[in-house]
């Protein structure tokens, strides 16, 4: 699917479908693209807005024919609610939830009206572009046929500033592109998608990208003493892989680290989880999905700057070679963990990613990981988990968070929590209780960053969403992959 701008007017669209936006006022058409093409249809829009029908309120689509008054078969107008309350996120949103209603109606070609008022003409280009990337986006590839698909063939953006309208669709596409690639990787089943083949997609997508990439193997992470990672991957036949991708933007300054949990299965282990809802586990490597992701992006914007991205990538297995609770495993840089609970190794694989990180002197490092349920429990699925040894990189993480809509909120780190996880045998244990589990992992991973500024964001909430709403799609999020780019996009505009 193409996405391309034209500066022509809206009306005389060769798409099948036309898409305008509306704000909620007392006569949403008056103004704007809707003006023209309410103008182009004899007053069909204004007349629907005087009879009530057309409100402009948020979520709203009120679809009607052309009656081949113009060339477009239809137009859809779509509501965004109160003018003072309209952001690039609602826009985003809108645009998703749109696109999609016009797949449903037919298959074709869409074009879109994009107004700069009052966001401004590249944000509002980039806002829709994203919105409708990620909107129509779907993960059927293993469904053996499929009735009554309509297919988008091809997307354009009309507006009046050329070249913020191709600025900002092209940005926009990058980010939903990656947010997209994630998804395909978070949704894929653990049988397809072992640490093998997430390795061999991070391999394309770096290639297509430009980005390098070096795969560790097994008997290499043993040599590096990452003992913690490999002893979650004893318990399974899938070799496991530790990919680190490179993007040298900059100059010679040191990389940020972005590191992903990649856990392709998580069984729970030895300490195995019960099987209701065990599926939802194929994405338990939906953290290692967003940096490979993130990093791809990074490099397609050619962003001046340096970024270094690391996926640990294994299964949680039980089996006759599996951790068991009461191990003890030495992490790279020497510390030990005595294993309580084998269902706790999300921290196991991320405490020698984040060691490793550190020897490679990756500042500042940013982990990501679908790492407890006490954070969904704590924040639902509305907003990540961001717990740090610097307050004010958690502070950017967050902002850089709401550029794109996604939402974070950080948690405490207070020095209580560590009582929690002394163990009597080893250095720290990797669980703590019930109490204030989201923020004893984190502390478990703090002793693995040494003074490197880190945040850690949990993303067990919002990785996965429950129904298809705006920009989400029922199933992996790609959450937080325009986080990550757009923290590295604000630290190279600065
Ligand atoms: N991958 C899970 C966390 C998770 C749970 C993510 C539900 C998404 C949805 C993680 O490995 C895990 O099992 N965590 C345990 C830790 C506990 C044993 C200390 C948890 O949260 O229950
Ligand atoms: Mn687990
Ligand atoms: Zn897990």
């Amino acid at each position: 699917m193409e996405i391309t701008t034209s500066t022509a007017a809206p009306a005389e669209t060769a798409a099948a479908s036309l898409i305008v936006f509306v704000p909620q006022t007392d006569t949403p058409t008056a103004s704007g693209p809707a003006k023209a093409i309410d103008d182009a249809l004899d007053g069909a829009l204004s007349m629907l807005a005087a009879d009530g029908e057309l409100t402009g309120k948020r979520g709203q689509i009120v679809v009607l024919h052309s009656l081949g008054k113009i060339s477009a078969k239809r137009v859809l107008v779509v509501g965004l609610g109160a003018p003072a309350k309209l952001d690039a996120d609602v826009v985003r949103n809108a645009a998703a939830s749109a696109a999609r209603r016009a797949r449903g109606l037919g298959t074709g070609e869409i074009a879109v009206t994009v107004a700069a008022d009052p966001i401004g003409a590249e944000e509002v280009a980039q806002a829709v572009a994203e919105g409708v990337v990620m909107g129509l986006y779907r993960f059927d590839r293993h469904f053996s046929s499929v009735d009554d698909r309509h297919d988008v063939t091809g997307v354009t953006l009309h507006g009046d500033e050329a070249a913020a309208l191709e600025r900002g669709t092209e940005v926009g596409v990058i980010l939903a592109e990656a947010t997209n690639f994630c998804r395909d990787l978070a949704n894929e089943p653990s049988n397809i998608l072992t640490p093998t083949e997430l390795a061999a997609r991070a391999g394309q997508w770096a290639a297509d990208c430009g980005v390098e990439i070096e795969v560790l193997e097994e008997s290499e992470a043993a040599e590096l003493g990452m003992g913690s990672f490999l002893g979650v991957a004893k318990g399974s036949n899938e070799p496991a892989k530790f990919i680190v991708m490179r993007y040298r933007g900059g100059k010679d300054e040191a990389p940020i680290g972005l590191i992903g949990k990649g856990i392709t299965f998580d069984t729970g282990g030895i300490s195995i989880k019960p099987a209701a809802n065990m599926e939802a586990m194929k994405q338990d490597m939906s953290g290692a999905a967003a940096v490979i992701s993130a990093i791809g992006a990074i490099a397609r914007l050619q962003l001046p700057i340096n970024v270094t991205a690391i996926a640990p990538a294994t299964e949680n297995m039980p089996g006759g070679s599996a951790i068991k609770p009461g191990d003890v495993l030495k992490a790279m840089n020497g510390k030990t963990i005595e294993v309580i609970n084998t269902d706790a190794e999300g921290r196991l694989i991320l405490a020698d990613a984040l060691a490793y990180a550190n020897t490679l002197g990756l500042t500042p490092l940013i982990d990501v990981a679908t790492l407890t349920g006490a954070c969904s429990v704590a924040l639902g699925d509305v907003a990540t988990g961001v717990m740090t040894n610097d307050d004010s990189l958690a502070e950017e993480v967050i902002a850089a968070g709401k550029r794109g809509g996604e939402k974070l909120w950080q948690l405490p780190m207070y020095e209580e929590y560590e009582e929690q996880i002394k163990s009597n045998v080893a250095d720290v244990k990797n669980t703590g209780g019930r109490m204030a589990g989201a923020q004893t992992a984190a502390k478990l991973l703090a002793m693995f960053v040494d003074d490197t500024p880190w945040a850690h964001l949990d993303m067990a909430g919002t990785d996965d969403a429950s129904k298809t709403n705006g920009i989400l799609v029922k199933g992996a999020t790609g959450v937080p992959v325009r986080t990550l780019v757009n923290f590295v996009r604000t630290r190279a505009e600065a």
